[in-house]
């Protein structure tokens, strides 16, 4: 027999999991299928971004930066170690032990809302009155029906044609967060978000790291200003960055790999290297969901097709996250599961693409929200823009980690903060400030006006905002 429930969320990642328990706090009946397995074959919840994603590999950043700092910065602070050793399988496992936690605290918020959980793939079966036929395949076979449902099935890796993942030499961002000892040479493909991220991890324990990207530009969607001074720091630290190559034969050879390109200036160069990691973007995700059945419609790149309010071209289905248009990131895909939440039960759930920050957590970090002056200067817009350096604050220095600046661009008549980039240390955190700036459409100079403790990074974001009329206090 059937069991009835008032949504279905298929898929426990950021944007399901977020979106059940937001249903339930509405006072819906809800439950979430999902097919993810732990090593032991159980549950793990929370999809790409808790188990391959956002969580473990900030947990490696993070054991990494450790090694760089007591090899190369302790002894500034007169601290000395002798020889600083990694030992690299209890980095994974501290990683493992991180995902699990994080697993298990999904599970208790479930229970404690109440969502009833399904481990196993979810497909749609048929349309029936009033909702929807899911099956569940799993250890457990079940028939689900649904008033809503919920798609929020994620995303994958891209592979390049030809070259598929064995997750041993050639990696997606799976096998790159499992790699068991510190590879000598390391070539990676695309220098995008987790080309920079998994590249700096193995880069600080002493890999030789390469990253060969496509584009001639250095992270072409990031302000300029900023991308030229992340790329100095990446070029000091040994990241072996080349734009604008064209990558050709990729084989494995009894070493490893061996990756064939040509070069900007069209030379011919060949690559070998222990371990491949392939980062040249993600595929929406819908395998397994027999879309097809009930005529949920795709669109070119595999997406599902949604409209602004993230309703799917079937009534009563909606779809959140990685499997639809908009950056793929754990926030956004929160954001639209609460949203969709929200509207199924009569509220107006709303989500603001223009305050969406993006963060990468490489060293400096590097975070932003809103237009860059490359998208500001394209459409023609008047703006002011104002910059601080981290060398002038007094909180970096202590820190001893000055490099970098907060970029602030202001309409050139309102004032109304644009944008705000940032390159430096704990920028993930200081974007934070400027979304809120941003969503409550405050001025440069509101936030130039507003007290900042001392001695604090933050008082770099003020400083910037100062500058936008020319009167920083302390540069
Ligand atoms: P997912 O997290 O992919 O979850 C989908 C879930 O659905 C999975 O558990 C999957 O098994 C399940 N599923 C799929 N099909 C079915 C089915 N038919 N039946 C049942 N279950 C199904 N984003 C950030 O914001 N910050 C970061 O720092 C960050 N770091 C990242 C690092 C890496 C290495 C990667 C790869 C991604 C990172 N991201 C980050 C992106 C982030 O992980 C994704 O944007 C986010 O996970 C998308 O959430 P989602 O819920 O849409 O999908
Ligand atoms: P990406 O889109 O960030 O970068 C891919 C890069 O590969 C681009 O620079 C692209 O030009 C290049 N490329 C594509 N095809 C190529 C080819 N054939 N040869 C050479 N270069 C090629 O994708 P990535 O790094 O795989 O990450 C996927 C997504 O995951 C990100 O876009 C982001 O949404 C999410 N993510 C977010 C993180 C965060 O928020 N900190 C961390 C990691 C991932």
């Amino acid at each position: 027999m059937s069991q009835s429930f008032d949504v279905i969320v298929i898929g426990g990642g950021p944007g399901g999991y977020i979106a059940a328990i937001r249903a339930a706090q509405l006072g819906f009946k809800v439950a979430c299928v999902d097919e993810w397995k732990n090593a032991a074959g159980g549950p793990a919840l929370g999809g790409t971004c808790t188990n391959v994603g956002c969580i473990p590999s900030k947990a490696l950043l993070q054991s990494s930066e450790h090694f760089d700092h007591a090899n190369h910065h302790f002894a500034d602070h007169g601290i000395s170690t002798g020889t600083v050793k990694m030992d690299v399988s209890k980095m994974v496992g501290r990683k493992d032990a991180v995902v699990k936690q994080n697993n298990d605290g999904i599970q208790y918020l479930f229970k404690k809302n109440k969502v009833t959980f399904f481990h196993g793939r979810g497909s749609f079966v048929k349309a029936v009155d009033g909702g929807y036929e899911i099956q569940v395949a799993g250890t457990k076979e079940d028939l689900l029906t649904g008033k809503q449902i919920i798609v929020a099935t994620g995303s994958n890796a891209r592979a390049l044609p030809g070259v598929p993942f064995d997750e041993e030499t050639v990696l997606s961002n799976d096998g790159a967060l499992r790699i068991g000892a510190v590879p000598k040479k390391l070539a990676l493909i695309g220098s995008g978000v987790i080309g920079l991220e998994m590249g700096s991890v193995w880069r600080r324990l002493g890999s030789d790291v390469t990253i060969l990207e496509g584009l001639p530009t250095f992270l072409g969607a990031v302000d300029e200003q900023i991308a030229k001074e992340a790329k100095k720091a990446f070029d000091k630290q040994g990241l072996k960055i080349e734009l604008g190559v064209k990558v050709g034969d990729i084989k494995l050879t009894k070493k490893g790999v061996s990756v064939a390109y040509t070069n900007a200036k069209g030379e011919a160069v060949k690559l070998d290297a222990d371990k491949l990691i392939v980062s040249i973007g993600r595929v929406p995700n819908t395998i397994g969901l027999n879309a097809e059945a009930v005529g949920l419609q795709l669109d070119e790149r595999g997406a599902i097709v949604v409209d602004a309010e993230c309703k799917t071209s079937l009534p009563g289905v909606w779809a959140v996250g990685d499997v639809v248009r908009g950056p793929m990131l754990a926030h956004k895909a929160e954001e639209e599961g609460v949203a969709v939440a929200e509207r199924i039960a009569g509220q107006h759930g709303h989500v603001n693409f223009n305050t969406v920050p993006w963060v990468i957590y490489t060293s400096p970090e590097i975070a932003w929200v809103g237009e860059t002056e490359q998208q500001l200067k394209a459409r023609g817009a008047a703006y002011k823009a104002g910059t601080f350096p981290f060398l002038a604050n007094g909180r970096a220095r202590a820190l001893g980690d000055t490099t970098g600046m907060v970029k602030f661009l202001a309409d050139a008549t309102t004032d109304e903060i644009l944008g705000v980039h940032i390159v430096g240390p704990m920028a993930s955190e200081l974007i934070a400030e400027a979304v809120v700036a941003m969503e409550f459409k405050a001025s440069a100079e509101d936030i130039a006006r507003i007290c900042h403790a001392h001695p604090s990074l933050s008082e770099a974001t003020k400083e910037a905002a100062l500058a936008v009329d020319k009167r920083t206090l302390n540069f």
